[in-house]
């Protein structure tokens, strides 16, 4: 360690021994103590349950200031993207580390809408399952199940082999979601329409019929993409950490993405956006609000405000600020007076009047609005989620591909503190 280099000193009170840490700084955001060399030279393991203080990896794809209410994809602010981008770019970019001239988006255009349509036996996977499955189980299935029909791209160590499996997952995650939806309601499904932007062909395959002519509304596509746009990536959230740590034994990347899913589905990350409906639904009007915000604070009871309160964020998730923009524009353009819009508006507002809110610095989050606008674009709340991994996708795959790419690649194998019980001898049955 040079004398330059900038250092923490870790002291054992008790011995007075003490150990010189090295500090890492990022380009911006905490700088990080290097604790690698921790247990070898203190016999001593850090512990962090929950890694609320844990930088699990060093990444390059997205920034968020938890204070600030600051969420950047390769530099470009949230904002911005959904302003003046579209979803296949942000695709491009969070892929990629840069916005693509106009070939490269076209090649990457070409390339994803060429890969939408999914093996034929693939339907078949979904014919095993109930009709009324939740979609997010068909997902976690079908998706891993795309392990089994891509034999030529899931050697991980051929770049070329990665760029497919990416822009595969990414393509056929709309036909696959869509397809979960259709599978639900009865109806046939649909195939890719090649002639359509990404989240225009995803609205087709959701909602036309063989039966009738079907033509896209373009406010529901613009919305649709910008929620796309959205959800995409979130620096190392649970699903994500997830998706590295299944990445890190070199499992292939339709089984990481598939574990991502399964994590995603939980209702306190991505599956909160189907309970704020439900939360809403329950609640039923702004009388009970009240009701509601009092069993939020009892500790002796379950009940959380869904869509309230995040990790990082302690300002405000600059994602629900846009979509409660969106939610507001997608009804009023729609025509939709939706009474859940005006409840969920007048619950914010008591919420963070309320102290027990204001000093856990809860907010709503990008789960608190998304859910109103997608009903009103016609999904059932059970799809909800499947839209968040839909999103999502993007975000993992790029986060699986810089992981891949790191040099110093090793299987993430945590340890932990014991505190079973002290070595004992087995008893015969008879004794016990
Ligand atoms: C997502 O990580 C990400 O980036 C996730 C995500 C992404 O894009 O990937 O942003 C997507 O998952 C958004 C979050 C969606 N989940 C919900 O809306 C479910 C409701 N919210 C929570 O359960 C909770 O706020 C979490 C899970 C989001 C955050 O949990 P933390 O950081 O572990 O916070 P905590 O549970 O330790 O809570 C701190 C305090 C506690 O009270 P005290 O014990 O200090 O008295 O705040 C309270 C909690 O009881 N609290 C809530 C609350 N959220 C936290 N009380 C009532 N309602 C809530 N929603």
């Amino acid at each position: 360690m040079s004398d330059t280099e900038k250092t923490f000193t870790l002291t054992n009170d008790q011995t007075g021994e003490s150990v010189k840490l090295p500090v890492r700084d990022g380009t911006i955001g905490p700088s990080v103590i290097d604790v690698r060399a921790l247990y070898a030279e203190t016999g001593h393991f850090t512990f962090d349950p929950s890694f609320t203080a844990t930088g699990s990896c060093k990444s390059r794809i997205t920034y968020i200031d938890g204070e600030e209410g600051i969420l950047m994809h390769r530099g470009y602010m949230i904002e911005q993207l959904v302003e003046k981008s579209n979803f296949m770019e942000v695709a491009y970019l969070l892929l990629n580390g840069n916005l693509p001239d106009q070939t490269q988006y076209e090649d990457f255009r070409h390339t994803i809408t060429y890969h939408t349509m999914v093996h034929e036996q693939v339907h078949n996977f979904f014919r095993g399952f109930r009709r009324d499955a939740h979609p997010m189980a068909v997902m976690c299935g079908a998706v891993g199940g795309l392990s089994a029909f891509y034999h030529d791209s899931l050697d991980i160590w051929d770049e070329r082999q990665r760029e497919i499996s990416a822009h595969r997952l990414i393509a056929k995650m709309g036909t696959l979601a869509a397809m979960a939806h259709k599978y639900s309601i009865g109806q046939p499904f649909v195939y890719p329409d090649n002639s359509l932007d990404y989240a225009s062909n995803f609205l087709k395959m959701c909602f036309s019929v063989p039966a009738e002519k079907y033509e896209v509304n373009p406010i529901l596509a613009e919305a649709m993409d910008k929620i796309l746009i959205l959800h995409m990536d979130h620096e190392q959230n649970a699903s994500t950490s997830t998706v590295r740590l299944a990445g890190s034994s070199q499992a292939n990347p339709f089984a990481c993405i598939a574990s991502g899913i399964a994590c995603l589905w939980g209702p306190s990350h991505g599956g909160a956006n189907q309970e704020v409906l439900e939360m809403l639904a329950e609640i039923g009007n702004k009388k009970r609000i009240p009701e509601f915000i009092e069993k939020a604070k009892d500790k002796n009871d379950p009940f959380r405000l869904m869509g309230f309160g995040h990790r990082v964020y302690k300002n405000f998730d600059p994602r629900a600020n846009v979509l409660k923009k969106y939610a507001d524009q997608v009804l009023q353009e729609l025509g939709i007076q939706d009474e859940q819009l005006e409840l969920a508006m007048e619950l914010e507002r008591i919420a963070l009047e309320d102290p027990y809110f204001i000093e856990r610095k809860l907010f709503p989050n990008v789960d608190f609005y998304s859910g109103i606008i997608l009903k009103a674009m016609g999904f059932p709340t059970s799809m909800f989620t499947v839209l968040f991994a839909l999103a999502r996708t993007v975000g993992w795959v790029s986060q699986w591909k810089e992981m891949i790419e790191e040099p110093s690649l090793r299987i993430g194998r945590p340890r932990q503190l014991y505190v079973g019980p002290a070595k004992r001898d087995y008893i015969d049955i008879k004794k016990r």
